[in-house]
């Protein structure tokens, strides 16, 4: 299961002595807080105030401690994560690591596809995600003006990251 997932169940260990709180803006969070901080995101600046209530109401908040584990490759995904603050570093390779900020989103592959988490993804500091799960992702996608073309050109660019990566390797494999 997922960190979100354990969040919720309250199977997360958290250091509730710790700077973070679990779950600072989970389902007993104001709405209208909820509304202010989406408010915020540059991918919803277009929304209505009417779009962003339907926003807030599928909208869970989470403050992660630096260094959990939000996603494993492999597994199966079942969230869309948005960052709000902090950064979360995407372990795409052994190799490679991709620092994602606030305004930054992660997850969509698996709510897409259907497929697995097609790479881990740490908390890097301490962060603070907008969680939409896969029931409520439709509902994402119809309200926030221009997220599909968003999601599609962040997934050519992560497309044509792993590309240019795939070419590195085959190279760096003819010479040895
Ligand atoms: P998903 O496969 O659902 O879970 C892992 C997420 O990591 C994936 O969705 C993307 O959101 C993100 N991800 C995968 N590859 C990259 C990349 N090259 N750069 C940034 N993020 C990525």
């Amino acid at each position: 299961m997922e960190l979100i997932g354990r969040m919720m169940d309250g199977s997360f260990d958290y250091d509730r002595g710790g700077r973070l709180e679990p779950v600072s803006g989970g389902p007993g969070a104001r709405q209208e807080d909820k509304i202010e901080r989406l408010r915020e995101v540059p991918l919803f600046e277009e929304c209505s105030t009417k779009q962003l209530r339907s926003l807030a109401k599928i909208t869970d908040v989470f403050d992660v401690p630096a260094g959990a584990l939000i996603a494993r490759a492999g597994e199966p995904g079942d969230e869309f994560f948005l960052i709000s603050d902090g950064s979360a570093r995407v372990d795409v390779s052994p190799d490679q690591h991709v620092l994602l900020g606030p305004g930054k989103f992660f997850g969509e592959m698996s709510l897409l596809d259907g497929g697995p988490r097609s790479a881990t993804v740490v908390a890097n500091t301490p962060v603070r995600l907008f969680v939409i799960r896969r029931r409520n992702f439709s509902v994402l996608l119809n309200d926030v003006p221009g997220l599909i073309h968003t999601l599609l050109v962040t997934l050519s660019r992560r497309v044509r990251q792993a590309e240019e990566r795939a070419e590195r390797l085959a190279a760096g494999a003819t010479r040895t």
